[in-house]
Protein backbone atom coordinates (compact mmCIF):
# COMPACT_ATOMS: atom_id res chain seq x y z
CA UNK A 1 0.00 0.00 0.00
CA UNK A 2 1.40 3.33 -0.77
CA UNK A 3 -0.01 6.70 0.82
CA UNK A 4 0.63 10.23 -0.46
CA UNK A 5 0.56 13.21 1.78
CA UNK A 6 -0.02 16.51 -0.08
CA UNK A 7 1.09 19.28 2.31
CA UNK A 8 3.49 16.87 4.24
CA UNK A 9 5.28 19.99 5.49
CA UNK A 10 3.14 21.52 7.72
CA UNK A 11 1.10 21.09 11.45
CA UNK A 12 -1.13 18.76 10.34
CA UNK A 13 1.36 17.10 7.37
CA UNK A 14 3.91 16.31 9.76
CA UNK A 15 1.88 14.63 12.05
CA UNK A 16 0.22 13.09 10.33
CA UNK A 17 3.19 11.49 8.44
CA UNK A 18 4.58 10.67 11.66
CA UNK A 19 1.91 8.86 12.56
CA UNK A 20 1.87 6.58 9.63
CA UNK A 21 5.41 6.36 9.73
CA UNK A 22 4.99 4.57 12.70
CA UNK A 23 1.49 3.09 11.94
CA UNK A 24 1.05 1.71 8.32
CA UNK A 25 1.52 -1.92 7.50
CA UNK A 26 4.50 -3.21 7.26
CA UNK A 27 5.88 -3.31 3.52
CA UNK A 28 4.13 -0.13 2.74
CA UNK A 29 5.15 3.11 1.14
CA UNK A 30 4.93 6.54 2.75
CA UNK A 31 5.24 9.08 0.11
CA UNK A 32 5.09 12.79 1.39
CA UNK A 33 5.12 16.35 -1.02
CA UNK A 34 4.96 19.64 0.04
CA UNK A 35 5.35 22.93 -1.80
CA UNK A 36 8.19 23.90 0.96
CA UNK A 37 11.87 22.82 0.31
CA UNK A 38 12.06 21.31 3.75
CA UNK A 39 9.97 18.37 2.81
CA UNK A 40 12.75 15.70 1.18
CA UNK A 41 14.55 16.54 4.72
CA UNK A 42 11.30 15.89 6.74
CA UNK A 43 10.95 12.22 4.66
CA UNK A 44 15.05 11.91 5.99
CA UNK A 45 14.24 12.39 9.52
CA UNK A 46 11.33 9.52 9.41
CA UNK A 47 13.03 7.26 7.77
CA UNK A 48 15.35 7.18 10.87
CA UNK A 49 12.60 5.44 12.44
CA UNK A 50 12.99 1.74 12.63
CA UNK A 51 9.62 0.50 11.05
CA UNK A 52 9.26 -1.57 7.89
CA UNK A 53 7.96 1.35 5.83
CA UNK A 54 9.53 3.13 3.33
CA UNK A 55 9.74 7.17 3.18
CA UNK A 56 10.13 9.20 0.18
CA UNK A 57 10.08 13.35 0.10
CA UNK A 58 9.24 15.81 -2.81
CA UNK A 59 9.24 19.07 -3.05
CA UNK A 60 8.33 22.33 -5.35
CA UNK A 61 5.49 22.72 -7.85
CA UNK A 62 4.69 18.90 -9.17
CA UNK A 63 2.98 16.60 -6.93
CA UNK A 64 3.74 14.05 -9.42
CA UNK A 65 6.56 12.15 -8.36
CA UNK A 66 4.64 11.73 -4.90
CA UNK A 67 1.56 10.64 -6.49
CA UNK A 68 2.80 7.69 -8.74
CA UNK A 69 0.98 4.38 -7.49
CA UNK A 70 -0.43 6.09 -4.74
CA UNK A 71 -3.47 4.11 -3.23
CA UNK A 72 -4.58 6.51 -0.96
CA UNK A 73 -3.78 10.16 -1.31
CA UNK A 74 -4.59 12.52 2.11
CA UNK A 75 -4.38 16.20 1.21
CA UNK A 76 -3.65 19.23 3.92
CA UNK A 77 -1.70 21.55 1.83
CA UNK A 78 -3.11 24.94 1.81
CA UNK A 79 -3.91 28.09 4.74
CA UNK A 80 -4.98 27.41 8.08
CA UNK A 81 -7.18 29.98 10.81
CA UNK A 82 -5.92 32.56 12.56
CA UNK A 83 -7.54 34.13 15.57
CA UNK A 84 -11.20 35.85 14.21
CA UNK A 85 -11.25 33.70 11.14
CA UNK A 86 -14.51 31.55 9.97
CA UNK A 87 -13.22 28.37 8.09
CA UNK A 88 -14.63 30.10 4.80
CA UNK A 89 -12.22 32.47 5.10
CA UNK A 90 -9.68 30.39 3.93
CA UNK A 91 -11.75 29.75 0.89
CA UNK A 92 -9.91 32.29 -1.71
CA UNK A 93 -6.52 30.84 -0.91
CA UNK A 94 -7.29 26.79 -0.84
CA UNK A 95 -9.69 26.81 -3.24
CA UNK A 96 -7.04 26.89 -6.01
CA UNK A 97 -4.48 24.60 -4.61
CA UNK A 98 -6.74 22.09 -4.13
CA UNK A 99 -8.15 22.73 -7.94
CA UNK A 100 -4.37 22.29 -8.82
CA UNK A 101 -3.52 19.27 -6.66
CA UNK A 102 -6.66 17.30 -7.61
CA UNK A 103 -5.48 17.92 -11.38
CA UNK A 104 -2.79 16.20 -10.24
CA UNK A 105 -4.16 13.71 -8.31
CA UNK A 106 -6.44 12.75 -11.82
CA UNK A 107 -3.81 12.56 -14.32
CA UNK A 108 -1.39 10.35 -11.66
CA UNK A 109 -3.26 9.02 -9.50
CA UNK A 110 -6.71 8.46 -11.06
CA UNK A 111 -8.10 5.39 -8.99
CA UNK A 112 -6.56 6.58 -5.31
CA UNK A 113 -9.18 6.71 -2.58
CA UNK A 114 -8.81 10.48 -1.49
CA UNK A 115 -9.37 12.12 1.61
CA UNK A 116 -9.46 16.23 2.00
CA UNK A 117 -8.25 17.79 4.80
CA UNK A 118 -8.10 21.46 3.88
CA UNK A 119 -10.74 23.76 4.73
CA UNK A 120 -13.30 24.98 4.38
CA UNK A 121 -13.96 20.93 3.38
CA UNK A 122 -17.61 21.65 2.83
CA UNK A 123 -16.42 23.30 -0.20
CA UNK A 124 -13.22 22.20 -1.32
CA UNK A 125 -14.83 18.51 -1.81
CA UNK A 126 -17.17 19.92 -4.01
CA UNK A 127 -14.18 21.57 -6.08
CA UNK A 128 -11.93 18.45 -5.76
CA UNK A 129 -15.38 16.29 -7.08
CA UNK A 130 -15.67 19.02 -9.97
CA UNK A 131 -12.13 18.95 -10.88
CA UNK A 132 -11.99 14.68 -11.38
CA UNK A 133 -15.29 14.96 -13.43
CA UNK A 134 -13.60 17.66 -15.79
CA UNK A 135 -10.59 14.77 -15.91
CA UNK A 136 -13.11 12.35 -16.41
CA UNK A 137 -12.38 9.76 -13.28
CA UNK A 138 -14.82 10.94 -10.85
CA UNK A 139 -15.85 8.10 -9.05
CA UNK A 140 -17.63 9.42 -6.22
CA UNK A 141 -17.17 5.83 -3.93
CA UNK A 142 -13.30 7.27 -4.18
CA UNK A 143 -13.24 10.98 -3.02
CA UNK A 144 -13.93 11.66 0.73
CA UNK A 145 -13.83 15.22 2.93
CA UNK A 146 -12.08 14.22 6.16
CA UNK A 147 -14.53 15.34 9.40
CA UNK A 148 -12.88 12.61 11.42
CA UNK A 149 -11.27 15.21 13.73
CA UNK A 150 -15.02 16.08 14.89
CA UNK A 151 -15.85 12.51 15.64
CA UNK A 152 -12.61 12.50 18.22
CA UNK A 153 -13.33 15.79 19.50
CA UNK A 154 -17.06 14.03 20.65
CA UNK A 155 -15.71 10.84 21.85
CA UNK A 156 -13.43 12.88 24.17
CA UNK A 157 -15.89 15.29 25.33
CA UNK A 158 -18.40 12.99 25.97
CA UNK A 159 -15.98 10.38 27.81
CA UNK A 160 -14.75 13.15 30.22
CA UNK A 161 -18.45 14.43 30.89
CA UNK A 162 -19.62 10.97 31.76
CA UNK A 163 -16.88 9.37 33.50
CA UNK A 164 -15.85 7.02 30.71
CA UNK A 165 -13.16 5.46 29.16
CA UNK A 166 -12.29 7.48 25.55
CA UNK A 167 -12.24 4.51 23.84
CA UNK A 168 -15.57 3.26 25.09
CA UNK A 169 -17.23 6.23 23.63
CA UNK A 170 -17.98 6.73 19.32
CA UNK A 171 -20.20 9.46 18.39
CA UNK A 172 -21.55 9.64 15.03
CA UNK A 173 -20.88 13.05 13.23
CA UNK A 174 -23.23 14.21 10.57
CA UNK A 175 -23.71 16.86 7.71
CA UNK A 176 -20.49 19.20 7.55
CA UNK A 177 -17.50 20.59 8.69
CA UNK A 178 -18.06 23.84 9.71
CA UNK A 179 -19.92 25.62 12.52
CA UNK A 180 -23.53 24.71 12.36
CA UNK A 181 -23.62 22.01 9.86
CA UNK A 182 -21.45 20.01 12.36
CA UNK A 183 -24.22 17.75 13.92
CA UNK A 184 -23.08 15.22 16.95
CA UNK A 185 -25.86 12.59 17.55
CA UNK A 186 -25.70 12.03 20.47
CA UNK A 187 -28.93 10.55 20.98
CA UNK A 188 -27.22 7.27 19.60
CA UNK A 189 -24.33 7.17 21.74
CA UNK A 190 -24.52 3.61 23.27
CA UNK A 191 -24.34 3.15 27.46
CA UNK A 192 -24.76 6.87 27.98
CA UNK A 193 -27.86 9.42 28.22
CA UNK A 194 -27.73 12.84 28.20
CA UNK A 195 -30.16 16.16 29.51
CA UNK A 196 -31.52 18.16 27.46
CA UNK A 197 -28.88 20.93 28.53
CA UNK A 198 -25.99 18.69 28.13
CA UNK A 199 -26.99 17.69 24.26
CA UNK A 200 -27.21 21.34 23.63
CA UNK A 201 -23.73 22.35 25.50
CA UNK A 202 -21.96 19.20 24.13
CA UNK A 203 -23.51 20.26 20.49
CA UNK A 204 -22.25 23.99 20.98
CA UNK A 205 -18.59 23.01 22.17
CA UNK A 206 -17.89 20.24 18.98
CA UNK A 207 -19.03 22.45 17.13
CA UNK A 208 -16.64 25.28 18.41
CA UNK A 209 -14.03 22.82 19.31
CA UNK A 210 -11.46 23.80 16.43
CA UNK A 211 -12.31 27.72 17.30
CA UNK A 212 -11.24 26.56 20.76
CA UNK A 213 -7.67 25.51 19.55
CA UNK A 214 -7.74 28.58 17.05
CA UNK A 215 -7.55 30.81 20.60
CA UNK A 216 -5.55 28.67 22.06
CA UNK A 217 -2.95 28.76 19.85
CA UNK A 218 -3.68 32.35 19.63
CA UNK A 219 -2.34 33.30 15.89
CA UNK A 220 -0.10 30.14 15.61
CA UNK A 221 -2.23 28.64 13.62
CA UNK A 222 -5.34 25.60 14.49
CA UNK A 223 -5.52 22.06 15.27
CA UNK A 224 -2.46 20.07 13.75
CA UNK A 225 -2.13 17.27 16.21
CA UNK A 226 -5.36 16.09 17.08
CA UNK A 227 -6.12 16.66 13.29
CA UNK A 228 -2.97 14.48 12.69
CA UNK A 229 -4.50 11.66 14.79
CA UNK A 230 -7.84 12.18 13.16
CA UNK A 231 -6.57 11.55 9.97
CA UNK A 232 -4.01 8.85 10.50
CA UNK A 233 -7.36 7.22 12.15
CA UNK A 234 -9.19 7.84 8.62
CA UNK A 235 -6.30 7.10 6.47
CA UNK A 236 -5.14 3.62 8.59
CA UNK A 237 -9.36 2.75 8.00
CA UNK A 238 -9.02 3.23 4.39
CA UNK A 239 -6.14 0.93 4.22
CA UNK A 240 -7.55 -1.28 6.39
CA UNK A 241 -10.98 -1.37 3.69
CA UNK A 242 -8.58 -1.90 0.75
CA UNK A 243 -6.65 -5.02 2.36
CA UNK A 244 -10.24 -6.33 2.60
CA UNK A 245 -10.87 -6.30 6.54
CA UNK A 246 -14.61 -6.38 6.35
CA UNK A 247 -16.98 -4.34 8.61
CA UNK A 248 -14.91 -1.13 8.46
CA UNK A 249 -16.94 1.93 9.10
CA UNK A 250 -16.07 5.69 9.58
CA UNK A 251 -18.37 8.77 9.03
CA UNK A 252 -16.66 11.48 5.91
CA UNK A 253 -18.15 13.79 3.99
CA UNK A 254 -18.80 12.60 0.73
CA UNK A 255 -21.64 12.52 -2.25
CA UNK A 256 -24.55 10.37 -1.44
CA UNK A 257 -27.82 10.48 -2.80
CA UNK A 258 -28.31 13.95 -2.22
CA UNK A 259 -31.55 13.65 0.28
CA UNK A 260 -29.90 16.24 2.16
CA UNK A 261 -27.47 17.74 0.26
CA UNK A 262 -25.03 16.95 -2.59
CA UNK A 263 -22.07 16.40 -0.10
CA UNK A 264 -23.29 15.23 3.14
CA UNK A 265 -20.94 13.09 6.00
CA UNK A 266 -22.37 9.80 7.33
CA UNK A 267 -21.59 6.69 8.15
CA UNK A 268 -19.91 4.39 5.61
CA UNK A 269 -19.07 1.25 4.62
CA UNK A 270 -15.54 0.69 3.47
CA UNK A 271 -13.88 -1.97 1.14
CA UNK A 272 -11.27 -2.27 -1.56
CA UNK A 273 -13.18 0.24 -4.06
CA UNK A 274 -13.93 3.42 -1.27
CA UNK A 275 -17.13 3.20 -0.41
CA UNK A 276 -19.54 0.13 -0.18
CA UNK A 277 -22.69 1.17 1.52
CA UNK A 278 -23.74 4.91 2.70
CA UNK A 279 -25.37 3.77 5.95
CA UNK A 280 -28.98 6.16 6.85
CA UNK A 281 -28.70 8.55 9.61
CA UNK A 282 -30.95 6.28 11.92
CA UNK A 283 -33.42 7.90 14.31
CA UNK A 284 -32.73 11.33 15.22
CA UNK A 285 -33.77 13.19 18.46
CA UNK A 286 -36.12 15.66 18.00
CA UNK A 287 -33.21 18.47 18.96
CA UNK A 288 -30.99 16.67 16.29
CA UNK A 289 -33.93 16.51 13.70
CA UNK A 290 -34.03 20.11 13.98
CA UNK A 291 -30.20 20.90 14.08
CA UNK A 292 -30.54 19.21 10.90
CA UNK A 293 -33.21 21.09 8.99
CA UNK A 294 -31.43 24.65 10.00
CA UNK A 295 -27.89 23.12 8.68
CA UNK A 296 -29.04 22.72 4.97
CA UNK A 297 -29.33 26.19 3.46
CA UNK A 298 -25.70 26.91 4.95
CA UNK A 299 -24.29 23.76 3.50
CA UNK A 300 -25.64 24.03 0.04
CA UNK A 301 -24.19 27.51 -0.11
CA UNK A 302 -20.60 26.03 0.65
CA UNK A 303 -21.14 23.42 -1.62
CA UNK A 304 -22.78 25.46 -4.77
CA UNK A 305 -19.79 27.86 -3.58
CA UNK A 306 -17.06 24.99 -4.76
CA UNK A 307 -19.18 24.05 -8.04
CA UNK A 308 -19.05 27.52 -9.13
CA UNK A 309 -15.23 27.96 -8.57
CA UNK A 310 -14.51 24.91 -11.11
CA UNK A 311 -17.05 26.15 -13.70
P1 LIG B 1 0.20 24.60 7.85
O1 LIG B 1 0.28 26.01 7.38
O2 LIG B 1 0.97 24.20 9.04
O3 LIG B 1 0.61 23.63 6.66
C1 LIG B 1 0.11 23.76 5.38
C2 LIG B 1 1.18 23.25 4.43
O4 LIG B 1 0.66 23.35 3.10
C3 LIG B 1 2.49 24.04 4.47
O5 LIG B 1 3.58 23.19 4.71
C4 LIG B 1 2.56 24.67 3.08
O6 LIG B 1 3.90 24.76 2.57
C5 LIG B 1 1.74 23.68 2.27
N1 LIG B 1 1.26 24.22 1.00
C6 LIG B 1 0.72 25.43 0.75
N2 LIG B 1 0.43 25.52 -0.56
C7 LIG B 1 0.76 24.35 -1.13
C8 LIG B 1 0.68 23.83 -2.43
N3 LIG B 1 0.20 24.57 -3.45
N4 LIG B 1 1.14 22.59 -2.65
C9 LIG B 1 1.62 21.85 -1.65
N5 LIG B 1 1.73 22.27 -0.39
C10 LIG B 1 1.30 23.52 -0.13
O7 LIG B 1 -1.36 24.30 8.04
P2 LIG B 1 -2.04 23.08 8.83
O8 LIG B 1 -2.26 23.50 10.22
O9 LIG B 1 -1.29 21.86 8.53
O10 LIG B 1 -3.48 23.05 8.12
C11 LIG B 1 -3.62 22.64 6.78
C12 LIG B 1 -5.07 22.72 6.34
O11 LIG B 1 -5.87 21.80 7.08
C13 LIG B 1 -5.72 24.08 6.54
O12 LIG B 1 -6.50 24.39 5.40
C14 LIG B 1 -6.61 23.87 7.74
O13 LIG B 1 -7.70 24.76 7.76
C15 LIG B 1 -7.06 22.46 7.51
N6 LIG B 1 -7.60 21.78 8.70
C16 LIG B 1 -8.59 20.87 8.51
C17 LIG B 1 -9.17 20.21 9.56
C18 LIG B 1 -10.26 19.22 9.33
O14 LIG B 1 -10.90 18.79 10.31
N7 LIG B 1 -10.52 18.76 8.12
C19 LIG B 1 -8.75 20.48 10.95
C20 LIG B 1 -7.67 21.41 11.05
C21 LIG B 1 -7.14 22.05 9.96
Amino acid sequence: MKVAVLGAAGGIGQALALLLKTQLPAGSALSLYDIAPVTPGVAVDLSHIPTAVTVEGFSGEDATPALHGADVVLISAGVARKPGMDRADLFNVNAGIVRNLIEQVASTAPKALIGVITNPVNTTVAIAAEVLKKAGVYDKNRLFGVSTLDIIRANTFVAALKGKQPNEIEVPVVGGHSGVTILPLLSQVKGVSFSEQEVADLTKRIQNAGTEVVEAKAGGGSATLSMGQAAARFGLSLIRALQGEANVVECAYVEGDGEYARFFSQPLLLGKNGIVERRPLGTLSAFEQQALNGMLETLKKDISQGEEFVK
